[in-house]
Formats: structure tokens, C-alpha cells, sequence
């Protein structure tokens, strides 16, 4: 799983563009996209796009957060017609996930967005072992800065500001130690590609594993950013041949530089990530 493209689940033309995009999960929200009075058209529509026969991106959907108590009801209409995953905002420990998965009954995936309030920030090591079926943390700037009562979460150059960094930082920590995948946050501007571009290349860089889009034009440079390239799976595959060719060996130097155990184990992942993606 590389890109996750929301849409608002109450519109009917997003989401059919949505499912005949190349986004690897498609998540039809029934949260802050859809207004108060439209959450049971969202819930109807979402049921009926679920139960439509389907090839494509997979279907999670985004269910309210516990405190609303709207989440049962969404449970109740959305469940039955075999979503994929959930998405679920405004987690503040890992026991609000064992909530989501007491009430839904299955052990239904969850992807759980864990930085949206101040109190969520002080919970970020509490997702390991979870009851449930946790398979993704992932983090949010706009909640959060709404909360904390900022004024901007991005300096005049663009780059996010200290807390926004501690929240982005502190759910990669929290989803690694979980051992779920790490869920890069949404980039609003949606018509700067290049932008986004850069973006995709930090969050790979630093870990994450997948990223959340809002547009559909999105989806396609998010994919290829987390998608291994041509050099990087032959790198894996040199230094995976060296540690092969030198027998028992912890530590080998290739081309002047030295590589060891971690560097093998890192190797090894991006290739099964290529193999997934139908690259290697
Ligand atoms: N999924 C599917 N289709 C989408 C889409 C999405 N997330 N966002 C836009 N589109 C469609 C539009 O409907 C439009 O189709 P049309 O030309 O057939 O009408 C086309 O893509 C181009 O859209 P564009 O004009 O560039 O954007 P917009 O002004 O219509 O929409 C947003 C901008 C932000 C309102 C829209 O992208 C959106 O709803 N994003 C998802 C928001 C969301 O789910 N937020 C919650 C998580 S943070
Ligand atoms: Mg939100």
C-alpha cells in the first residue's frame, strides 16, 4: 500500500473518479468531509459503493471519531457491506483502537489517525500489542494546529513548524515501535506537484511507508515516489550479493563504504516491497 485517496462519501461523482484512479486503497470518508446533516446520505452512499461489485483500489472507510457517538451508526450501515479497512481520526491512546474494535465485532484492519488533539500526542507509545487488528498509524497537522489554537503550521518558506515536526516525528516512532505501517499525512496543495513531490521524498526517506491524498492527481506521484526505483532495488541487490559472497560475514565494503548487518535487513525489505509492487 503506497497511496490512500479520501473522498468525501457523500459525493457521488468523487467517488467515482476515485475508484477508477490508481490509488492502492480508496477511503470514503463519512468524517470531517461530510457536513452534519449529510452523514446518513454518506453512510448510504458508502454501503451501496461497497456493495457495488469492484476491481481496483481497496475500500476503507473513515468513520466518525468515539466521541461523536456517531461511530455506531456508521458501524451499523457501513460494516455489513464489507469494507476493506476503517479509518479512524482522533485516537489518543491505543485503547480508543480496542474501542473501535470492540464495537465493530471483526478484526477488520484499522488505520488510526493518532496526532489529531494535544492529549493524542501524549499517547503516541501506547500502540503496541493493541487488541485488534492495528495496521497503520497515521498523523495530521490541520486537527491538531485547530486545537492547540495556531495561527499557521507552516513558517513563510513553507516548512512545517516545531509541534506539527514533533507530531510527524513521534508517529513514525510510535507506528514502528507498534510494528504497524507508518501513514504519511495529506498535502492540501493540491495543485503543487512539485511540492508534493519533494514531500513523497522526505516521508521515504525518514520511513514512512504510505501517504494519505485528498486529490486524485495525487495518486500518481505518490505511487511512484514510494514505489522502489531501478537504483535503488539494484543497490539492495549488490549489497545482498556482497554479504552472500563473503560467506558469514557481518560487515562487508562495497565500492569504499562500509555496510553491515541493518544495511542487509533494509535491503532485503525494499526488495519485497518491489516484488509487491511488480517491480523487482
Ligand atoms: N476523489 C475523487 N475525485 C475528486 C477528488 C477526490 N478526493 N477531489 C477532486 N475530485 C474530482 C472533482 O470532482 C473534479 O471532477 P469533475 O471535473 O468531474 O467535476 C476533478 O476531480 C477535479 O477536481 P478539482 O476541480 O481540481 O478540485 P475541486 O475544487 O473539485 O475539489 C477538494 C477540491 C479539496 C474539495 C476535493 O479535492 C476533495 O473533496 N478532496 C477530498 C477531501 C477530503 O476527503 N478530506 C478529508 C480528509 S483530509
Ligand atoms: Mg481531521
Amino acid at each position: 500500500m503506497r497511496s490512500l485517496l479520501f473522498v468525501p462519501a457523500d459525493s457521488e461523482r468523487k467517488i467515482e473518479k476515485a475508484m477508477a484512479s490508481a490509488a492502492d486503497v480508496v477511503i470514503l470518508d463519512l468524517e470531517d468531509s461530510v457536513a452534519p446533516q449529510n452523514k446518513p446520505a454518506a453512510r448510504a452512499l458508502a454501503a451501496d459503493t461497497l456493495k457495488t461489485p469492484r476491481s481496483g483500489p481497496q475500500v476503507y472507510v473513515r468513520v466518525n471519531a468515539l466521541d461523536t457517538g456517531l461511530t455506531p451508526d456508521d458501524l451499523t450501515v457501513v460494516l455489513p457491506a464489507g469494507p476493506d479497512g476503517l479509518v479512524q481520526p482522533k485516537t489518543e491512546t491505543g485503547a480508543c483502537v480496542e474501542k473501535l474494535a470492540e464495537l465493530a465485532g471483526t478484526d477488520i484492519p484499522v488505520i488510526a489517525i493518532a496526532t489529531e488533539t494535544a492529549t493524542a500526542m501524549f499517547g503516541l507509545g501506547t500502540y503496541s500489542g493493541v487488541a485488534g487488528n492495528l495496521q497503520g498509524m497515521a498523523w495530521g497537522a490541520e486537527d491538531l494546529s485547530n486545537e492547540l489554537g495556531a495561527q499557521a503550521n507552516r513558517d513563510t518558506d513553507g516548512i512545517l513548524t516545531e509541534p506539527y515536526r514533533l507530531a510527524r516525528s513521534l508517529c513514525l516512532f510510535g507506528a514502528r515501535a507498534a510494528a504497524v505501517d507508518p501513514v504519511d499525512t495529506v498535502y492540501v496543495d493540491f495543485r503543487d506537484s512539485a511540492g508534493l513531490e519533494r514531500n513523497c521524498m522526505e516521508a521515504v526517506r525518514d520511513g514512512f511507508s504510505c501517504k494519505m491524498a485528498i486529490h486524485p492527481a495525487q495518486v500518481e506521484i505518490i505511487n511512484r515516489v514510494f514505489t522502489p526505483s531501478k537504483e535503488q532495488i539494484a543497490e539492495a541487490r549488490n549489497i545482498i550479493e556482497a554479504f552472500a559472497e563473503a560467506g558469514n560475514a557481518g560487515v562487508v565494503g562495497i565500492g569504499g563504504k562500509m555496510y553491515d548487518i541493518p544495511h542487509l535487513n533494509r535491503s532485503r525489505k525494499l526488495l519485497e516491497r518491489a516484488t509487491a509492487y511488480g517491480v523487482a
